[in-house]
């Protein structure tokens, strides 16, 4: 049943590369990519995203997304960059919800749920990220607290709005720290997410959700991680940063 769902492996920079330097880390994923069922996505910073949509510019199921955007169409918001204006470069997915921007950018739900609204009005795809902080883990209490997460920032969405999107399930302390969640954690919680999906929207388009993990994916580490049956993918950090690693990762499945 899952064959049926989009299997995607996207890239997410973070604050890294200079415009030279990001050039040649595409370029060389393009090389060493073969032909693939799955699709991937690179997500620069901002400043990669013409040049790199011209490197990417045909290559099918290899695509483009920001890291972030504000929720207005245009105005006096000194430093942002709106849905549109990422459309216009070539951008089809955003990444929204980051724990990073949670915590250093104070985004929640309210916040969020209004970058959904304006990502899908202008036709970008948003992969929206969840996961919870360490603490809340060892009280057992992570399934309700991406469930208040989903709530809060998704599930005023109809239901062929939500069908656009894609989650990442990325627990926080897994992030950056080299200590992934065990196979069998990423598939409890996607399972959840799930049927959280199921409940609100109906069996159908729970399983069409394609549900990424992330959160210290590496190369060695990757295969075990995509074999679970509801997990259809990764959101990879660091090692997006080296094209062999990314590529070794997007071969996984
Ligand atoms: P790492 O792969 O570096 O742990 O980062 C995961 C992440 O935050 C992807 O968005």
């Amino acid at each position: 049943m899952s064959e049926e769902r989009l299997k995607i492996v996207a890239g997410n920079w973070k604050m890294h590369k200079t415009y030279r330097e990001g050039r040649e880390l595409a370029l060389d994923i393009v090389e060493r990519l073969t032909t693939t069922q799955t699709m991937v996505i690179l997500c620069p910073p901002f400043i990669h995203l013409k040049s790199i949509s011209t490197i990417i510019n045909d290559i099918t199921h290899l695509e483009l997304g920001a890291q972030n955007c504000h929720f207005a169409e245009q105005g006096a918001y000194t430093g942002e960059v709106s849905a549109s204006m990422l459309r216009s470069v070539g951008c089809t997915w955003v990444i929204l919800g980051h724990s990073e921007r949670r915590e250093y950018f104070g985004e929640d739900e309210a916040l969020l749920a209004k970058k959904v609204d304006a990502a899908l009005t202008h036709g970008l795809r948003p992969i929206f990220c969840c996961g919870e902080p360490l603490e809340v883990r060892e009280a057992a209490q992570h399934i309700e607290w991406v469930q208040r997460q989903l709530e809060g920032a998704l599930f005023h969405l109809e239901a062929d709005e939500f069908a656009r999107l894609v989650i990442a399930y990325e627990p926080i302390w897994a992030i950056g720290t080299g200590k992934t969640a065990t196979p069998q954690q990423a598939q409890e919680m996607h399972a959840a997410i799930r049927q959280m999906v199921a409940d609100k929207y109906g069996a159908q388009v729970a399983h069409k959700l394609s549900i990424l993990y992330g959160g210290s994916v590496k190369p060695n580490n990757a295969k075990e991680l995509f074999a679970q049956p509801d997990v259809d993918g990764g959101l990879i950090g660091g090692a997006s940063l080296r094209a062999e690693d990314f590529v070794t990762i997007v071969k996984s499945f």
